[in-house]
């Protein structure tokens, strides 16, 4: 198989992202930009959980596919993927995925960036919600492309959460942030409310960190 350690580091990602339940059953989706310029993703309709090498499909940027094994296309959503990798240079992996705690805000229509812990001031200022968009539509590359260049993360409404980075790890660490962020607002509003830093704080991380 052509580009086996990149089809490695997909079958991790979905495994991790099955595993920690940021995927139930066959959702989601991951793809990466390869040194030939071509996207690797997963296929439609499978566990995240339960990926092969082989039945990864490899497209184009403008979506030709340039191999899939026999019953697997590439994911309903490549749509998506294949506008970030277009509108950011800089973008060379992308995760799909509907975490619990981050859908649950989705589905509300709300965000939860509020500036209350220095790690996400830094690492994920700033989470958009996009636009309801049906699933597998032009629709959905439409509604995230105003961030795309802005920021490395958005919600997509009442549907999950979309993240994207210089490497697959990154936008795979920025769902994993994404999702604890969506979980500690919520506990904290159960606890009475949001408690967010300072400006003097916020300022102070920006001296430092350059964000
Ligand atoms: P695919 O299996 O086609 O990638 O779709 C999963 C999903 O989560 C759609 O939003």
């Amino acid at each position: 198989m052509d580009f086996p350690k990149e089809r490695q580091a997909i079958i991790e990602v979905g495994q991790r992202l099955y595993d920690r339940g940021l995927v139930v059953a066959n959702d989601g989706n991951v793809s990466m930009r390869l040194p030939d310029g071509s996207i690797l993703c997963t296929p439609t309709g499978v566990s995240k959980g339960g990926m092969t090498p082989e039945m990864l499909p490899r497209v184009s940027l403008d979506g030709t596919v340039l191999y899939a094994m026999e019953g697997k296309g590439p994911s309903s959503e490549i749509k998506m993927h294949l506008r970030v990798y277009e509108r950011d240079q800089s973008a060379n992996g992308v995760v799909h995925a509907h975490p619990p705690y981050a859908t649950a805000f989705a589905i509300r229509g709300e965000t939860f960036d509020a500036p209350m812990m220095p790690e996400t001031v830094v690492a994920l200022p700033s989470i958009p919600l996009a636009g309801y968009a049906t699933p597998s539509t032009h629709e959905v590359p439409d509604s995230i492309e105003p961030f795309v260049g802005t920021t490395s993360a958005c919600l997509l409404e009442h549907h999950g959460a979309l993240t994207w980075g210089p490497s697959l790890e990154q936008a795979m660490l920025s769902m994993e942030r994404l999702e604890y962020m969506a979980t500690v607002t919520a506990i904290t509003r159960q606890l009475g409310g949001e408690r967010r830093l300072s400006d003097e704080r916020i300022m102070r991380l920006k001296e430092i960190f350059g964000t």
